[in-house]
């Protein structure tokens, strides 16, 4: 072996990971180190040695790479949320675009030189203002090493919370929710949850922001039925202006998934409204809504142009959510159907089409899985483009087979995760399909999280 566990390296850093992670050579041995970004040299203590690499713990930065910017968060290191805050924005792009570069062409086994000069695959988009984008957070709430109460993000990989009162990617809001909370845990003794004992009451705080609306949800996640004190909770929240609606929501499961299934409005409206575009859209607890409205623009107006959508069209919006994408495309198309597995977020996305004025979208609960193909034989339904924008996972490969039977003209493809997107869109192109457009769009900004959107057309058309 090169190097041995516990050795201390100095390394140039030359790459980085899909985690963010800084990768250099030692005697052409890999290392990869947790917040090393290229273009620094460094000082690595190997902390796991396999034969061909190891991964490094980072000592010292000995010249720090031209892309190094000081973090605004002084926990964005070990928050689990901003793991790449201290590479330069316009690198970090650069960084996103060669993520989805390398996935088309490792995974998907696509050209992408050809994409990139044949302009098929267009320049990332980036944020305009990379701060305080999101409009959603989910905080841990828990004891400290001292027994108190903690409020904040998990560390990276772990459960252990990081206190924080100010999150430079969120709502500024959040931070007197926050300070508001923590002083009615305080003040009235509330227990909070301990994840080993699965003891305690409150679990998580939920916030919502409506960019164009301004109005304001919290939720608090309980590990019981009720809220002790909630006339004091209520009524310290709603000195906060823009208040619009309190609720808990029940989850009393042993489990890393954060929210439970039931929600109980205590104050307010049971929703906060939104507008993207010329549409409104009611958001509920449960519900998915994209998390950067900014951008959540840039995406769906790229995903509609395309749709190439004349007016004629029937369309397909799999894994709708809200029927946000649904409704973007029922104002261009003859008829759309939706179709989401959270039966809340459908509730919304009636909701939604009312609230619009829109009549020719239609939405169904359950698996896209199991609907589409059900509704394809048994209704004889058909689709001239069809919209898919599924979870991190990907799509199912009888999703696509389906799809694949149903011939549309034209296929756009979501995604969140551009390894998997990479996998379907090589089956899809075994088949019938072939990529006419990609467009990746920053939508988590110093995360190293990227969103992409991919236009597909039938090879015979
Ligand atoms: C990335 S979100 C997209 C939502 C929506 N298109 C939007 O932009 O707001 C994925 C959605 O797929 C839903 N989902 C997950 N698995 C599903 C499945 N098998 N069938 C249908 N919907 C599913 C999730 O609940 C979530 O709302």
């Amino acid at each position: 072996m090169i190097v041995n566990k516990n050795d201390e390296v100095i390394i140039d850093i030359e790459d980085m990971g899909s985690d963010g992670e800084g990768i250099g050579k030692y005697q052409g041995y890999t290392i990869f180190v947790k917040n090393a970004i290229i273009g620094d040299k460094i000082k690595a203590k190997l902390m796991k040695t396999k034969k061909s690499y190891g991964y490094g713990r980072l000592m010292e930065v000995i010249e720090p790479s031209p892309y190094r910017v000081t973090p605004k968060c002084p926990i964005a290191g070990k928050c689990g949320g901003c793991s790449i805050q201290h590479l330069d924005y316009e690198k970090q792009l650069e960084y996103k675009q060669n993520k989805v570069k390398n996935c088309l062409e490792r995974i998907g086994g696509f050209p992408v030189e050809e994409f990139c000069k044949e302009n098929i695959m267009e320049p990332i988009i980036g944020m305009k203002e990379p701060f305080y984008y999101r409009n959603k957070a989910q905080f841990p709430v828990g004891v400290n090493k001292e027994g108190k109460v903690a409020i904040g993000f998990y560390a990276g990989r772990t459960h252990s919370i990081i206190d924080t009162s100010h999150c430079y990617i969120q709502a500024p809001v959040n931070d007197e929710i926050l300070q508001r909370v923590r002083k009615f845990i305080e003040e009235y003794e509330i227990s909070v949850y301990n994840e080993e004992k699965q003891e305690g009451l409150i679990r998580h705080i939920l916030t919502r922001v409506g960019f164009t609306t301004g109005e304001i949800m919290v939720c608090l996640i309980i590990n019981g039925n009720n809220l002790p004190y909630k006339e004091q909770f209520i009524a310290s929240l709603c000195e906060i202006s823009h208040m619009t609606s309190i609720s808990i929501n029940i989850n009393k499961e042993k489990t890393n998934v954060i929210l439970g299934d039931k929600v109980k409005t205590l104050w307010g409206k049971p929703y906060i409204t939104d507008n993207i575009g010329d549409i409104k859209y009611q958001i509920s607890p449960l519900s998915f809504y994209q998390v950067n409205p900014i951008q959540t623009k840039v995406l769906y107006e790229t995903a509609l142009s395309y749709a190439d959508l004349h007016g004629e069209e029937t369309v397909w919006d799999l894994y709708c959510g809200i029927g946000t994408i649904s409704l973007f495309l029922a104002q261009k198309a003859k008829q759309v159907y939706g179709v989401e597995i959270v039966p809340q977020a459908i509730d919304d996305a009636k909701k939604n089409a009312e609230i619009n004025h829109i009549t020719n979208a239609e939405f169904f609960v359950g698996a896209a899985e199991e609907i589409l193909p059900q509704k394809y034989k048994e209704d004889s339904i058909c689709a001239d483009v069809i919209v898919v924008d599924p979870p991190r996972k990907g799509c199912e490969e009888s999703l696509l087979d389906t799809i694949i039977q149903m011939a549309p003209k034209r296929m756009v493809y979501v995604s969140c995760d551009p390894g998997t997107l990479a996998r379907d869109l090589k089956y899809l192109c075994k088949k019938d399909y072939e990529i006419s457009k990609i467009q990746a769009v920053d939508q988590f900004g110093h995360s190293v999280h990227v969103e992409c959107v991919v236009g597909m057309q039938r090879k015979d058309t």
